[in-house]
């Protein structure tokens, strides 16, 4: 029977699924909803040590859905960090960590350019008993002017720096969520992992602008008439994700061997889950998945994880990590590699066509009474130079 139990960075995850930053995560009621359904872990929505700064506002969602306006592939936000004050949130944690004492808790955490508030804030969630933390170097839209999230994350000296800080606080596991919206992930990642984090979290939302009501003739999510690009996620953000999976799983592989990866962005099955282990992720996050289908969506979840493992005859997630990377190259090598399976098949056809006519002269031969002599009788007079080189092998 093969197990879903893995260990990444030292904390033992009942399965890799972990409930990502967000609504899902965002108070000790819903995290204990996410445990008492069977997720194995979560990471908390995203906190700081003010959050009398953070005003949200509604809407502040937007869907992308089919033609049936049911389905819904794309969805954006442009919600800010937690509101609940830093306080209540360490409340919230010891609250989680005491109901459930093994289930992973990571806390994601944002502050400004100032290394005492990091460490203030690596401190006190610590002493709260969270298990690890997730460092929002990614949220694309929410306080930029104070250069959070994003505009932290596109800059790798940042990052490299603001992790330095973080790893020299923390005792406990620490991965760096990153932003796609860079056009090489590989490089915020490797200021992360040469700063020390332990793992990488891919991807954040992608900066987005879900649409345009065409009767107000205004961008959505509409809010006074205005908008401001939000983050995109859910099921249409999972193809980006799944390369910039696979990029961190080859950086990590070439330099930061032993380093994790937490693979997010458009998850809703077990499926997706093996994909984006397939192409290198220890974990996977759900976020949006949540709150379009519920908590206990985990249940289907990992019935489909584990009936893929068996089918492939996988007993542990490892057996299956990464085992879809090699099989990703440039399209020169594509080239190259149809063209000798084009030589083979030539190759292969002029072998059997020369058979086939090896077989069709021998028929001939056989019609005429010429066939080949394997009796001194059968010698011809007429045939005697082709059966000569009949038995020559042509
Ligand atoms: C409404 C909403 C709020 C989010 N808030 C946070 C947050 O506070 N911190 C964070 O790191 N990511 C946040 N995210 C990003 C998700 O954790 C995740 O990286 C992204 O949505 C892609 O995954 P998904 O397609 O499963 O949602 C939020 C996403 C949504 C949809």
């Amino acid at each position: 029977m093969p197990t879903l139990e893995t260990t990444v960075d030292g904390i033992t995850f009942p399965n890799p699924f972990l409930i990502g930053s967000g609504p899902p995560g965002t108070n000790q009621k819903v995290i204990k909803k996410a445990f008492q359904e069977g997720w194995g872990g979560v990471i908390a929505k995203t906190v700081s040590l003010d959050a009398s700064k953070v005003t949200n506002v509604a809407p502040r969602y937007g869907k992308l859905t089919g033609e049936n306006k049911k389905e819904v592939f794309g969805w954006e936000n442009i919600e800010l960090i937690a509101t609940t004050s830093f306080e209540d949130w360490l409340d919230d944690f010891r609250a989680c960590k005491d109901a459930y004492p093994d289930r992973p808790l990571i806390a994601s955490i944002m502050e400004e350019h100032s290394r005492d508030a990091w460490a203030e804030v690596v401190g006190r969630c610590e002493e709260a008993g969270v298990d690890g933390f997730e460092l929002n170097f990614s949220c694309p839209h929410g306080l930029p002017e104070r250069k959070m999230g994003a505009a932290m994350g596109e800059n790798p000296d940042l990052v490299e720096e603001v992790t330095g800080w973080v790893m020299a606080a923390a005792s406990t596991p620490v991965w760096a969520k990153m932003t796609p919206n860079v056009t090489r992930i590989e490089d915020p990642s490797r200021a992360a992992l040469s700063a020390g984090a332990h793992g990488v979290s891919v991807i954040n939302t992608i900066r987005s602008i879900i649409g345009v009501d065409l009767k107000s003739l205004r961008p959505m999510p509409t809010v006074e008439g205005h908008t401001t690009p939000g983050g995109y996620s859910s099921v249409a953000v999972k193809p980006i994700a799944l390369r910039m999976v696979m990029e961190c799983r080859r950086l990590i592989d070439a330099d930061f061997g032993g380093r994790s990866i937490s693979g997010i962005g458009g998850i809703e099955t077990g499926h997706d889950a093996a994909e984006f282990i397939l192409l290198g992720a220890d974990t996977v996050q759900v976020c949006t998945g949540v709150m379009k289908k519920g908590y206990r969506m985990i249940g289907p979840m990992l019935e489909e994880l584990l009936g893929f493992m068996d089918q492939h005859g996988f007993e542990t997630l490892d057996d299956f990590k990464g085992h879809a990377v090699p099989y990703v190259t440039t399209h020169a090598e594509l080239v190259r590699l149809q063209a000798e399976a084009q030589d083979r098949k030539r190759a292969r056809v002029a072998e059997e066509m020369a058979l086939k006519e090896k077989a069709k002269a021998q028929e001939e031969l056989i019609a005429a009474g010429k066939e080949a002599v394997v009796r001194d009788e059968n010698w011809d007079e007429d045939a005697f130079v082709e059966q000569s080189d009949e038995l020559a092998g042509g």
